[in-house]
Order: C-alpha cells, then structure tokens, then sequence
C-alpha cells in the first residue's frame, strides 16, 4: 500500500470521528472569529474539491498521450496529491464546517446539515474503500508498465471516482442553498 493511501485511511477515519463526534456530543465551538472559520472552511473546500476536479482530467490527457512513462508519473502524483490536498482539504474543511454549524446549532439542527454529514459519511466511506482500491491497482499497474491492466483500472477508478463527485457536488449545493433536499425538521412545540 502506498504511504498516500495510507495517510488517506488515516484521515479519513479522523473526519469521520469528528462527524461522529459533533453528532453525538455538543457542537464545537467557534475558536476563532466565524470569518476566519468560514475562510479555513472554503480554503479547504477548494483544496480538496479542486484536486477532485482537475486530477482527473489531467490524468484522461496523459492517458490520451499513449506516452507511458508520463502517465505513470501522472498517476503516481496524483496519488501523492491526496497527501498534499486532499488530507489537509478535508480535514479544513469538515473540522472548520462543524465549528460553523455551531452557530446554526449545530449539525442535527438544520435539514441541510444533516443532509450533508449523511452524505460526507457516505462520500468518506466509499472513497477510502471502492475509490482508493481502484486508485492503488491503477498506479501499481502505471508503474509496472501493464497497459491493460492500467486501462483497466483507469475506467473503474474514473467511474468510482465520479460517483463520489456527485453527492459532493450536492453537498456544495445544500452549503450555498442552506435548504435541504429531501428532509424537514419537525419544529419543537411551542
Ligand atoms: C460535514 C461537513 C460540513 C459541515 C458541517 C459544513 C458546514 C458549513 C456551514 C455551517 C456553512 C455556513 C457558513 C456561512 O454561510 O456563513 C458552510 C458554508 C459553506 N460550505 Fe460547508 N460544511 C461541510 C462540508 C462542506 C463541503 C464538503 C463542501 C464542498 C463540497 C462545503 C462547501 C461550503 C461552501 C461553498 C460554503 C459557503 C456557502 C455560502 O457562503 O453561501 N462544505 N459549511
């Protein structure tokens, strides 16, 4: 297993730690001001989310090229990045999100934060089992300069990997919108 794909397990469970944490326990506080939160929160959203978005891509070109070594090396970075962008991206965002929902009351007070935690858990889960497996093959293969092996692995980890985005893409969506998806809180009795 590659040290990325480790520290992406490790990560991974610590995120969902605190979203365990801050759904089971009282929220967290806001340590510093909430600009400076909310600013923490995004600089993680687009470290993570970006990474997301163009690895992908940069990776499709390298494999367009039919120059191999260059996709290996492309693989393997990209690989890398989920230590230098994703870890940190995540861990800004979801630790600088819970203190946010705390002026919201928290993360089970609002529809469309439990809508996101829900789906944060779910995106967390299969990133780090169905994605991460694909992501390994994919650069293991890369690297041993296999090239249907890679192929392969390159279509199941493209397809994972864009199932992931969507629930993060509604994720971004229930932040901007502030209105949830599907549920209603009943209101306490007055
Ligand atoms: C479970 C983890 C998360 C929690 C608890 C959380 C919580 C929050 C809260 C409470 C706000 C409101 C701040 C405000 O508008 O003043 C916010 C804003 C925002 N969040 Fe999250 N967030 C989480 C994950 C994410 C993720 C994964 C994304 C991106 C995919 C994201 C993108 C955004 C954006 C773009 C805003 C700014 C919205 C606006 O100003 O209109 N958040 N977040």
């Amino acid at each position: 297993m590659t040290t990325s794909a480790k520290v992406s397990i490790v990560s991974n469970v610590i995120a969902l730690g605190a979203l365990a944490m801050a759904w089971f326990t009282a929220p967290l506080p806001l340590y510093f001001s909430y600009p400076v939160h909310k600013l923490l929160h995004l600089v993680g959203v687009m470290m993570f989310f970006g990474n997301l978005v163009a690895g992908p891509v940069w990776l499709a070109v390298a494999l367009f090229e039919k120059d191999r070594p260059h996709f290996a090396f492309a693989a393997k970075t990209l690989a890398d990045l989920d230590m230098y962008l994703t870890t940190p991206g995540v861990q800004l965002a979801v630790w600088n999100g819970l203190c946010l929902a705390s002026v919201f009351g928290g993360v089970r007070a609002q529809p469309w934060l439990v809508e996101a935690v829900a789906m944060m858990v779910f995106t967390s889960l299969f990133s780090v089992t169905v994605v991460l497996h694909w992501q390994e093959k994919l650069v293991a293969a890369a690297l041993e300069n296999d090239w249907p092996k890679t192929k392969r692995a390159m279509t199941w980890w493209s397809v994972f990997g864009t199932l992931v985005g969507v629930p993060l893409a509604l994720v971004m969506y229930l932040m901007v919108s502030k209105q949830a998806l599907w549920l209603t809180l009943t209101p306490p009795p007055p």
